[in-house]
C-alpha cells in the first residue's frame, strides 16, 4: 500500500505581516516548507502533493529553481475555507488504496520515526491523529476521549465547551488516514461551526460514529509539532532548533564555546577535535577536517576547510577550499573561488577571490588578491593590490614560485612575474617580470637639503 503525503500550504499566515508566503519564511536557513517535504521524502512517498492558495505562484517559483520537485505535485486551494476543504482538493489524484498523511507547510520540524510511526497506525486502524499533551492547549482543537480512552472527535477552541477547554491533549493537526474511507468522511463535512470552514478533524467524529476506532500516537516533542502563526513563534522554534543541531554536534565530539552562541543554517561535516569559538554562522554545505578551529564571529559558507586550520577571529569565508594547515584571519575575506594550498596564510584584512594561493604562500597584511594564481613560498608585502579590472574586463595575474613582492606594489593585470622575481616596494607593475629580477617601478627619491616649509600669512 502506498503513501501520499499531502502538506497543507494554502493559508494567508496573516500574523506574520509579510509579503512573502509563510511557508517561504527561513528556518535554519531553508524555507520551512522545505523541512516539511525532507520529511515527507523520508517515507518514500508516491507523492507529495502540496497544496497552496495564497501567493502561490511565488512558492511554485521558488521550487522551480531548485531541483527539489521529483514527486511533487502542486494542488491549487483557490479560496481557503478550511483544512478540510484544502485536503478535497489533493483528493481526486489519489487512488483509493494508499495512505494519505497530512502535513502542515507551517509545522517545519515534524519528525520522520514519528510520521512514519503516524502511517502505520492509519494502516492498521484507517484513521490516526498526532496528539500533544501541553500547559498552553491555547487556540488549539482539543482531543476528546470517551471513558475508555478512545479518541471519538476533535473539538476546536472556538466550538469548545468550557469543560473541553480544560483539556490539554491536543491536536498536532497531522493526521494519515485510508484514502477510501477519507474521500467518504470528506464528502460529509459540513460549515456548521464557529469558523463556518469544512474542518478536516470532524473526520474523526465521522469515523468514530462510523464505528471505526480511531489511532492515536502522543508527540514526545514539543518543537516537531509546534506549527509557526508569527515571527515570535518562528524565532522561538529556530533556537530550539539550534540547539539540538548544537548539541548534536556536541555529542558527535565537536567542541563548541557555547550551544547558544551558534548557528547552522545547512550541512556542516566536522573531523576529530574540531573547536568552534562563538557566534559562529554555518551555512550551505561546509566540510571541517580534523583539528580545524574557529574563532569567534567567524562566518563560513559553502566551503571545505582542510586538516589543521585555523581561521581566526571576525573572518568571512565563501566557497572557498583550503588545503591542511593553512591560517586565515583574523578579520579576513575569502570570496568565491578561493584556493588555499597547504600551509598558505591569508592575514588581517586581505581580501581574496577567483584565486589560488600556492603552499606556504603568505598574504599577510591588507591586501586584495583577485583573479590570480599564486605558486608555492611566495610572500605579498601589507598593501598589495592586484589590479585585476580595467573597467570593463577582468584580467589575470600569475605570480610564480618564490616571489617577493613588497610592500604597497600595485600589479596591474594582465601580467606575469617569473619565479624567484623581487618586487620593491610602492612598485606599480605594468610590464611582466623574467624569473629572478628585481624590478623597481616607482617615482626616485630626491632629498632637498633645508627645505623650509611654507609659512601662514
Ligand atoms: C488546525 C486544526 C486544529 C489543530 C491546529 C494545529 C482544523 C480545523 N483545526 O487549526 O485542530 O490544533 O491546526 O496547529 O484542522 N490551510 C490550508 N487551507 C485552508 C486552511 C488551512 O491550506 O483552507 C493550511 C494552513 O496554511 C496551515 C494549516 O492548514 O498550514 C492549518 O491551518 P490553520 O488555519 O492554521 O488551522 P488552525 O485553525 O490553527
Ligand atoms: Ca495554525
Amino acid at each position: 500500500m502506498s503513501t501520499v503525503v499531502v502538506v497543507l500550504a494554502a493559508g494567508k499566515g496573516t500574523r506574520m505581516y509579510s509579503d512573502i508566503p509563510k511557508v517561504l519564511h527561513l528556518l535554519g536557513g531553508r524555507p520551512m516548507l522545505s523541512h516539511v517535504l525532507a520529511a515527507a521524502r523520508t517515507l518514500n512517498p508516491e507523492k507529495i502533493q502540496v497544496v497552496t492558495g495564497f501567493q502561490a505562484t511565488m512558492i511554485h517559483q521558488y521550487y522551480a529553481m531548485r531541483d527539489d520537485l521529483s514527486c511533487i505535485s502542486w494542488i491549487e486551494q483557490a479560496e481557503q475555507l478550511g483544512t478540510g476543504h484544502a485536503v478535497m482538493q489533493a483528493m481526486p489524484d489519489i487512488t483509493d488504496n494508499s495512505t494519505v498523511l497530512v502535513l502542515y507547510g507551517d509545522v517545519p520540524l515534524v519528525n520522520s520515526q514519528t510520521i512514519k510511526r503516524l502511517v502505520e497506525t492509519a494502516k492498521a486502524t484507517d484513521i490516526a491523529v498526532l496528539t500533544l499533551i501541553t500547559d498552553k492547549p491555547h487556540g488549539l482543537g482539543r482531543i476528546i476521549r470517551d471513558e475508555h480512552g478512545k479518541v471519538t472527535a476533535i473539538v476546536e477552541e472556538k466550538d469548545a465547551t468550557q469543560a473541553q477547554k480544560q483539556i490539554r491533549e491536543i491536536n498536532t493537526g497531522i493526521m494519515a488516514f485510508s484514502a477510501l474511507h477519507l474521500k467518504k468522511w470528506l464528502k460529509a463535512l459540513n460549515t456548521n461551526n464557529a469558523q463556518g470552514e469544512y474542518y478536516l478533524t470532524d473526520t474523526v467524529a465521522i469515523a468514530n460514529a462510523s464505528g471505526k476506532t480511531v489511532g492515536s500516537l502522543c508527540a514526545e516533542d514539543e518543537a516537531e509539532v509546534q506549527g509557526v502563526n508569527n515571527r515570535l513563534q518562528l524565532a522561538e522554534l529556530e533556537r530550539s532548533y539550534q540547539l539540538a543541531q548544537a548539541k548534536k554536534l556536541l555529542i558527535q565530539g565537536v567542541t563548541l564555546s557555547d550551544p547558544c552562541r551558534f548557528d547552522q543554517r545547512g550541512d556542516l561535516s566536522a573531523g576529530r577535535d574540531v573547536s568552534i569559538d562563538v557566534n559562529v554562522i554555518i551555512e550551505g554545505d561546509v566540510k571541517l577536517g580534523d583539528r580545524v578551529k574557529i574563532g569567534p564571529n567567524v562566518t563560513i559558507i559553502n566551503s571545505k576547510i582542510g586538516d589543521d586550520c585555523e581561521i581566526l577571529a571576525n573572518s568571512h569565508v565563501e566557497g572557498s577550499i583550503l588545503a591542511s594547515g593553512c591560517s586565515v584571519g583574523p578579520f579576513a575575506r575569502l570570496r568565491s573561488g578561493t584556493e588555499l594550498k597547504a600551509g598558505a596564510k591569508i592575514g588581517n584584512f586581505v581580501e581574496t577571490k577567483k584565486s589560488v594561493i600556492g603552499q606556504a604562500s603568505k598574504v599577510n597584511h591588507l591586501s586584495y588578491i583577485g583573479d590570480s594564481t599564486l605558486g608555492d613560498s611566495v610572500n605579498i608585502g601589507a598593501g598589495t593590490i592586484t589590479c585585476n579590472y580595467d573597467g570593463v574586463n577582468k584580467h589575470k595575474t600569475n605570480i610564480k614560485d618564490g616571489v617577493f613582492v613588497g610592500s604597497n606594489t600595485a600589479l596591474v593585470a594582465p601580467i606575469n612575474i617569473g619565479k624567484n622575481a623581487t618586487i620593491a616596494a610602492g612598485s606599480v607593475i605594468t610590464a611582466d617580470v623574467p624569473d629572478g629580477d628585481l624590478s623597481v617601478a616607482r617615482g626616485k627619491q630626491r632629498n632637498i637639503p633645508g627645505w623650509k616649509r611654507p609659512v601662514k600669512k
